[in-house]
């Protein structure tokens, strides 16, 4: 729907993530390749891409010097670069150490530090410059998630003509919690430089529109109205004008994650996973990035007890963590992965027979086919998140499932449980809950297991991400036509 137009001129829709969706990985000779990017985001908006001709602006995932703009998986890719003391302060301080764990109920303790801050602001200035010189007359230019808020106020000063729409991929919290941040008058007012805010829940576009509420704006049905007058302290007068905020679930390419689940070698690798595990009767998943929000710990907390209690007793019955390296310089992650291998370590120790340890952890990231026969080769899919804007995991395991069979215990804290009610929803804080749905889970009659994941994959195949960029897509624009309310002068 959307074209490039020759790189002069730009192009007439541009992504702004943290991310691209491709990593850097030097290895120790020197050599430099690209994988992958971990996480949602990549997972959601490669296949929009993909489909939509346009420019995607981000980060490599390596401090130094940014590559000339490129083309990789049927992408035009075009990287900012981040110093080693950028990625110190924007992505692991200000992002990671103070960000992500505010906008996810504090389950670890955010910490505020001015110089992370001060990073921010220049890095997302960065961003902002990158965005506005590759962008064609009126493009639309779509900003992604917590590291890039700034963004949007920015584009519009450097960029009038531009539409301009902010998509949130994690909670947006209530504002008990958002007035911890210091710095939460500069969110807000980075946020309102967009023309549409898109949050996953409408728990979290209410939670945005209560905090622009208590910053002393007028809110009436998902509209936030700006005064005319200069606010915040800027010297430079604006019209006013409105900015729409909304809720929109984010998805899966259903048909391509379904379409690996239906591939007879995957489905071969599914049976040699299974034989590889030593045939057992029972095998519980967990599928995640190495974050303390995913409740990884909780999960295992539950399983231990179930093989203490020999109401699961290996090796008829294993638990399979897969989890993809993630932020390991920031403090909480590097505690989090020595308690999960500390955890890992005594419940092998305890219930593991040699050759045939309980737990099989992997602490890596696979490929798209391996991961689908994982999820085909799980009788029990775990996804206990203590927080998560959605998750993508639980979605992929119910597309996977053509031969709809196998359980889903999901977490009612991750957005994914509004869609999924068909389930096993639990609190993870409740471990007994969360022992009690695996029970019922692990033997689930075929029937009923049918009954249950007919009806999500039904939700999965019907929402997919194309639904949600599509539909997105059409309300930004909408929002930024001067006839409608969006552009009121
Ligand atoms: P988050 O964005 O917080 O990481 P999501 O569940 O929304 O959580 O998305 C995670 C994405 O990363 C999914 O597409 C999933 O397939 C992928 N993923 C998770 N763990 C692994 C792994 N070990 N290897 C490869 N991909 C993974
Ligand atoms: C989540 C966030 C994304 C982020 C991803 C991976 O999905 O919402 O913005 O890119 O995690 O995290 P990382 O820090 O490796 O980019």
């Amino acid at each position: 729907q959307s074209q490039t137009s020759d790189s002069d001129q730009g192009s007439d829709l541009v992504v702004v993530a943290n991310r691209l969706p491709v990593d850097r990985k030097v290895a120790a000779d020197g050599t430099a390749t690209w994988k992958p990017s971990p996480g949602g985001l990549v997972s959601a908006l490669e296949p929009v891409m993909q489909r939509n001709s346009g420019a995607w602006v981000g980060w490599t995932g390596q401090p130094g010097d940014a590559p000339e703009p490129f083309e990789a998986r049927g992408i035009h890719l075009i990287p900012v670069e981040l110093s080693k003391k950028d990625v110190e302060d924007f992505y692991e301080g200000m992002s990671n150490g103070a960000l992500w764990p505010l906008y996810h109920d504090v389950i670890a303790q955010p910490q505020f530090h001015r110089h992370w801050w001060e990073s921010y602001v220049r890095v997302n200035r960065r961003f902002a410059e990158k965005a506005a010189e590759n962008s064609a007359e009126n493009a639309l230019v779509w900003v992604q998630d917590y590291q890039l808020q700034l963004v949007p106020q920015m584009l519009r000063a450097l960029r009038p003509d531009l539409r301009i729409a902010f998509f949130n991929h994690i909670p947006f919290p209530p504002y008990e919690i958002f007035a911890q941040l210091p710095w939460r008058r500069q969110v807000l007012d980075g946020l309102l430089g967009a023309d549409q805010l898109g949050f996953q829940r409408p728990a979290d576009a209410n939670n945005f529109l209560r905090a622009c509420r208590r910053n002393g704006l007028a809110t009436r049905r998902g509209l936030v109205h700006l005064p005319a007058e200069p606010r915040f302290g800027s010297p430079d007068h604006h019209p006013s004008r409105e900015v729409r905020a909304a809720a929109f679930p984010i998805s899966i390419d259903a048909e391509q994650v379904a379409a690996l689940g239906q591939r007879p070698d995957i489905q071969e690798r599914a049976r040699e996973i299974r034989r590889e595990l030593g045939d057992p009767k029972v095998v519980l998943l967990g599928v995640d990035r190495l974050d303390y929000t995913k409740g990884i710990l909780h999960r295992l907390k539950a399983v231990e007890e179930l093989f203490a209690e020999e109401v699961l007793s290996p090796p008829d019955a294993v638990l399979v963590q897969v989890a993809t390296p993630s932020r390991d310089r920031v403090e909480e992650y590097e505690k989090m992965k020595r308690d999960v291998e500390v955890t890992v370590g005594r419940i092998n120790g305890d219930y593991g027979q040699l050759g045939h340890p309980a737990v099989h952890y992997l602490h890596q990231s696979q490929d798209r086919e391996e991961l689908a026969a994982l999820y085909l080769a799980a009788d029990v899919m775990l996804v206990t998140p203590l927080r998560d804007g959605m998750n993508l995991v639980a979605k992929e395991y119910v597309a996977t499932r053509h031969d709809e069979q196998g359980a889903l215990v999901l977490s009612e804290f991750a957005g994914a449980a509004i869609e999924l009610p068909q389930a096993f929803l639990i609190n993870p804080h409740d471990i007994d809950g969360v022992k009690a749905a695996i029970v019922r889970a692990a033997g689930l009659s075929p029937r009923e297991a049918t009954r249950r994941m007919r009806a999500m994959r039904r939700r999965v195949f019907e929402f997919d991400v194309a639904r949600w960029a599509s539909t997105f897509l059409k309300v930004a624009a909408s929002a930024a036509e001067p006839s409608t309310p969006g552009r009121v002068t």
